[in-house]
């Protein structure tokens, strides 16, 4: 293994901590929604979930597993894709109306999201903004516990049902931040494959991108024993680098994405690719959700910032819109051939483990090689290729540079410093592949 935890490191953490939700994951398991919120004394419950889901069948067999339990239920599903604070003040302004004992959430990562930023604004006051991590927000804690919260992710790359982490929209600024509190960890999760079942290939590439980042990055993030430690156990973040744990589930996410998801891709019918990349989605949140993640989706959100006259098939939202995975892929290979120097075993054996053949390469030739796989994989799943693909040119590096150089806790957690001309150059490698 190419880093070695346990050599303390002045100043350093010497420990860790590990938190994922109880977790259920198999075919048929959203079934169980009920049976779960009763089992944790639910009466009445909000159901957060978006406008399509609202009107198909997984939102219904959800409904149907409440009436069964006589729980009673509120639905909220003005959500939209990439949640921003005006959403999330009003889904709190629901929240504090309408009283539930609990919250179930159905859908991807807005939906999830936007139910774990709502859940603090209910129970702790405040605008969304105030939680955000220093300099956009004061960096305020989320000081106790939220409403109990039953997770049900509907798509294979946000991982989000498994994390501490939510990701908003800041209107006044246009692009996303974090918020992060080991109290917004959902107290269940529900993993169903079948939720998939009819998701698009260019949607499945999307986020089976996603979950592949998650894992490459917490797999090379700075190791835990880098950051700074902290005295009160109880104040330690789960975004806490690179670790024993969040490493093995990393390891797995990557074979994963390096098996099934050109095959998830090409071919809806193939369940096998597709609860595989389910899991490994699962596995993906459940690693970063206790390391996080660096550069590539810190960079991700200048993207998305800053995208103008792009719109993506298959997705019910006004353009300009980039989805999340493609917005963070587009420029992971021209990183990753940054972040190699500081760690180059680590990136080496994640393209191994993505399934590069790295017979007679050495750790010198470790970005290259990682670098070069994820470009086989962008290729064999028609991701756009690179940032001219989704519309930008050398005019927009600078602006795209400045804009994700405010996600610094992300930045940070990067295995090799960066300044913002290192973010101008790996934007500028990151314009065309091939
Ligand atoms: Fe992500």
């Amino acid at each position: 293994m190419g880093c070695q935890y346990f050599e303390p490191t002045e100043g350093g953490a010497n420990t860790y901590t590990v938190a994922i939700p109880k977790l259920t994951f198999g075919r048929g398991s959203l079934a169980e929604v009920g049976q779960r919120a009763a089992a944790l004394g639910f009466k009445k419950v909000t159901l957060f979930t978006d406008g399509m889901l609202e009107q198909g069948p997984l939102v219904e067999l959800v409904k149907q597993s409440l009436q069964k339990q006589n729980i009673e239920f509120n639905v909220f599903s003005d959500i939209r894709i990439e949640p921003d604070d005006d959403g999330v003040m009003n889904a709190a302004s629901m929240l504090i109306d309408a009283q539930p004992d609990g919250v179930i959430s159905v859908g991807g990562g807005s939906v999830i999201d936007t139910a774990k930023a709502a859940m603090v604004i209910a129970a702790h006051g405040g605008h969304i903004r105030e939680y955000f991590a220093a300099p956009i927000g004061s960096g305020k804690a989320v000081s106790g516990p939220v409403l109990p919260h039953i997770a049900c992710a509907t798509t294979s790359g946000t991982g989000s049902e498994c994390t501490s982490i939510t990701v908003i929209r800041l209107n006044e600024l246009n692009t996303k931040f974090v918020v992060a509190s080991p109290h917004i960890l959902p107290t269940v999760a529900i993993v169903d494959p079948q939720c998939c079942d009819s998701l698009p290939g260019n949607v499945v590439a999307s986020t089976g991108f996603d979950l592949l980042c998650h894992a490459l990055e917490c797999y090379t993030a700075r190791a835990y024993t880098q950051h700074l430690e902290v005295k009160d156990p109880n104040a330690r973040q789960l975004i806490q680098g690179a670790n024993p744990f969040s490493d093995l589930s990393a390891q797995k996410a990557l074979e994963i994405a390096g098996q099934y998801l050109a095959r998830g891709v090409a071919d809806s019918s193939d369940t096998e690719a597709r609860d595989n990349l389910m899991w490994g989605a699962t596995l993906a949140g459940i690693a970063f959700g206790n390391s996080g993640t660096h550069l590539p989706h810190a960079m991700s959100y200048g993207v998305t910032h800053l995208m103008n006259d792009i719109t993506s098939k298959d997705y019910q939202v006004a353009s300009p819109f980039i989805p999340h995975g493609i917005s963070v892929v587009v420029s992971a290979p021209s990183i990753f051939k940054y972040t190699a120097e500081a760690q180059p075993e680590r990136h080496m054996e994640g393209a191994a483990y993505l399934g590069a053949d790295v017979k007679g390469a050495s750790t010198q030739d470790a970005g290259e090689v990682l670098s070069k796989r994820l470009i086989e994989l962008m290729r064999a799943t028609h991701i756009p290729n690179g940032l001219n693909a989704v519309g930008f040119d050398e005019s927009h590096i600078n602006a795209l540079a400045e804009s994700s150089f405010r996600q610094q806790r992300a930045i940070a957690n990067a295995p090799r410093e960066s300044n913002l001309v290192d973010l101008e150059n790996m934007y500028s490698g990151a314009l065309s592949y091939w």
